[in-house]
């Protein structure tokens, strides 16, 4: 079974569960023959569900500032995320919609996918990017973003966390460090640590 297997076979599922019926799964883009590198985010935001597409909102431009100082375009990784469909809630009085944290149900409906996703890809490292993908790829909250960012975590997989792209937006001393962090995945990948 291929990648294009799996999201059909989610996309059918996800249809038949309830709670999941009519929402867009946003499936992962890149590389999928055999990337060195996988980015795993949290879930879509409102553009990515527009677009169908992972991380082409804000968080997207984020990160692609973080795939040039890495030396690398958005065709020669693997990009995707933890749940694939966009959590969002609506407001009670004005009936706006906004986006939302994953619910632990959407979480544990997502990881198996996303487990079998990256059996498939076979990369060497899967950098995490934000908490949840961190948390769930090591069985919990063992790892946390505020001391795991920027080494490398063994797990199932081969972990590089890094803070969320789209954390940079809020916590303008983040982007140093995200930075740093991301000059030491490219020493990483190019073998000189
Ligand atoms: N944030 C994510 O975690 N994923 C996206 O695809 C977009 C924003």
């Amino acid at each position: 079974m291929g990648i294009e297997e799996l999201y059909k076979r989610l996309e059918r599922e996800a249809g038949e569960a309830a709670e999941y019926a009519g929402r867009r799964i946003v499936p992962g883009e890149g590389c999928a023959d055999a990337p060195r590198v996988v980015f795993v985010g949290e879930a879509p935001g409102a553009e990515e569900d527009r677009a169908g597409r992972p991380f082409v909102g804000a968080a997207g431009r984020n990160l692609d500032i973080m795939l040039e100082l890495l030396g690398r375009k958005r065709v020669d990784v693997y990009i995707t995320n933890l749940v694939k469909a966009r959590p969002a809630k609506v407001h009670a009085v004005t009936g706006r919609v906004s986006n939302r944290p994953p619910t632990r149900g959407e979480v544990e409906f997502f990881l198996p996918y996303l487990r079998e996703e990256l059996a498939l890809l076979a990369p060497e490292y899967v950098v995490t990017l934000g908490n949840f993908a961190l948390a769930a790829l090591t069985g919990g909250a063992k790892a946390a973003i505020g001391t795991a960012h920027g080494t490398i975590v063994r797990a199932e997989h081969v972990l590089f966390p890094l803070y969320h792209p789209a954390a940079a937006i809020y916590n303008r001393k983040l982007a140093s460090v995200m930075r740093e962090d991301v000059l030491k995945l490219r020493d990483v990948l190019e073998g000189i640590v």
